[in-house]
């Protein structure tokens, strides 16, 4: 039988990327996403890859969600958190709101969604569990005080879950993008991509989507088992650590 994987954001950027790789891999895949239902259905209709929507900030919407896809395709043995948001703004002028949705959906997420689906990894010793993380939480970036800290957050999840993980068959990892050509990195000026970011990649580009999704697929692999809590950085050169 196919592991099952499942991937948050798993529609679009990324996620899509990621959840494309898997199945081309051998894994029967769920995607899951939040909110865009055209891109959902597009995907889908594109890739054979079902799409399942609910709010990984929402901790019982995740309960719920990732029961409709066991159901479906049986227990999960590869979870990708991937799912993320920015809300971006100089901390002077950052309110509550940028704060919370930031925080809730970049970072509580991996407890929403880790959570349901730990205890079975537990009973049949094996799972993975890969979070995506981002060179931003590794290095601060003016802008996102929100999503540096959410994102820094990740890799002490995936350090500590990784130890009560590992006699369970279980490994968590995580992966720290650079700026990916993504709508999300397209969304920022592109003054700001030429001036101030650009120029910090050593190769010279913005990554593809692509470039991660085979990280995930090296880390989900049945014989990965020997690496946990560890931080894969793909990031072009941006940031060495
Ligand atoms: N590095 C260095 N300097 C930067 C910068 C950066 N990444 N981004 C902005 N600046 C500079 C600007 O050039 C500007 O300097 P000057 O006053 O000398 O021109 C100063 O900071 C203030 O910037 P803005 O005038 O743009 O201020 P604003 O309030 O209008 O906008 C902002 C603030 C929304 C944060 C905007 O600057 C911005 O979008 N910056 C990019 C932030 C960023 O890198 N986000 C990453 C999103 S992608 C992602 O998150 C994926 C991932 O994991 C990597």
């Amino acid at each position: 039988m196919a592991r099952v994987a499942l991937v948050t954001g798993g529609t679009r950027g990324i996620g899509a990327a990621i959840a494309i790789a898997l199945k081309a891999a051998g894994y029967t895949v769920a995607a899951n996403y939040g909110g865009n239902d055209e891109a959902a259905k597009a995907f889908t209709a594109e890739t054979g890859i079902a799409a399942y929507k609910w709010d990984v900030s929402n901790y019982d919407a995740c309960v719920a969600g990732i029961a409709g896809v066991e159901a479906a395709l049986g227990p999960v043995d590869v979870l990708v958190n991937n799912a993320g948001i920015t809300r971006d703004g100089m901390f002077h002028k950052m309110t509550k709101e940028q704060w919370d949705a930031v925080i809730n959906t970049n970072l509580s997420s991996l407890f929403n969604m880790t959570r349901p689906v730990w205890e079975g990894m537990r009973a049949r010793k094996f799972g993975r569990v890969i979070c995506i993380s981002s060179v931003n939480g590794q290095k601060g970036q003016m802008g996102q005080v929100n999503y540096s800290a959410a994102k820094a957050g990740d890799l002490g999840f995936v350090k500590a879950l990784a130890q009560e993980g590992a006699r369970a068959g279980i490994t968590v990892n995580s992966i720290c993008p650079g700026y990916i050509a993504t709508d999300m990195v397209k969304a920022i000026d592109p003054a700001i991509i030429e001036k101030n970011i650009l120029p910090h990649i050593p190769v010279g580009r913005l990554g593809e989507p692509e470039e991660i999704a085979r990280a995930v697929v090296f880390l989900a692999a049945d014989g990965a088992g020997f690496i946990t809590g560890s931080t894969l950085s793909a990031n072009g050169g941006q940031y060495m650590i």
